[in-house]
């Protein structure tokens, strides 16, 4: 099978930034404080690629799978259909490391290996083109030291690269600061960097996006406003900075 070379986001301006798409087979960190629409632009990268005929993995790491398809469900985007027919697998990490019978707070290496080893062979299992796990600050927590941290992503995104698996991993930092990752290890090993913050516009705030880095492919870095509406999901639109 041909495997195309870009991986539409299915977000127009996203896409066109990105001159096609995300690179396939890229590890991407999605990057921004709580309520900036990580998970829901996760979720809507992964429908919009099962609308193309490729499974999705959301691996969720900080709401329970029906929390999350009830929130997600307020969306039109969402397709419960695509759920059912397995396009999409929803599952939660957490029950998968109490099933593998894994520690509740710290991995030791070799609990790490194994929930690496799993993540991998589930992506295998359900042929998955696309894969969300949200989020890895909650999954780095749980690796006790920096070098467990980069190893860890490190052999993640390599062998889902292999297989040609597009990932998006959620972080999560503090508001109004402008930082990737909590611990600031995962931006170097992630091949690219989307920011979603908050600006502070005439006493509103306001949701912004901006692409940071994208290996392997040119890309702007124009700052977008983001919306997120029931109808439409997430739309982005050009930040008029006349009105900053
Ligand atoms: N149906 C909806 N229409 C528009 N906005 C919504 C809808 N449902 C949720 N939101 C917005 O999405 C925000 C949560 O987005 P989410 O993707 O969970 O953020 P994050 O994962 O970054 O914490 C909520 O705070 C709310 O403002
Ligand atoms: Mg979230």
């Amino acid at each position: 099978m041909e495997s195309r070379l870009r991986i539409k986001t299915g977000i127009e301006v996203l896409d066109t930034e990105l001159n096609g798409g995300i690179p396939n087979g890229s590890t991407v960190l999605i990057s921004g404080a709580s309520g900036v629409g990580k998970t829901t632009l996760s979720m809507e990268f992964l429908i919009n690629g099962a609308k193309l005929g490729e499974n999705g993995i959301f691996f969720t790491a900080t709401e329970t799978v029906p929390k999350l398809k009830k929130y997600q469900g307020g969306f039109d985007f969402f397709d419960e259909n695509l759920i059912k027919s397995n396009k999409i697998n929803i599952i939660d990490l957490w029950s998968i490391s109490d099933r593998l019978g894994l520690h509740p707070e710290r991995y030791d290496l070799e609990e790490a290996t194994i929930l690496f080893e799993v993540i991998r062979d589930i992506a295998k299992e359900l042929d998955a083109k696309r894969l969300v796990i949200d989020s890895i600050t909650s999954l780095c927590y749980r690796l006790q030291t920096r070098e467990m941290i980069r190893d860890f992503i490190f052999k993640l995104g390599s062998s889902l690269s292999a297989l040609m698996v597009t990932t998006l991993l959620t972080s999560e930092i503090p508001p109004r600061i402008y930082k990737f990752s909590q611990y600031e290890i995962e931006e170097f090993i992630a091949d690219g960097i989307i920011f979603m913050g908050d600006s502070e516009r005439k006493g509103d705030l306001i949701r912004t996006l901006q692409i940071v880095k994208m290996r392997g492919t040119s890309h702007g870095r124009t700052k977008f406003v983001l919306t997120m509406s029931k109808k439409n999901g997430i739309e982005l639109a050009p930040m008029l900075k006349s009105t900053i």
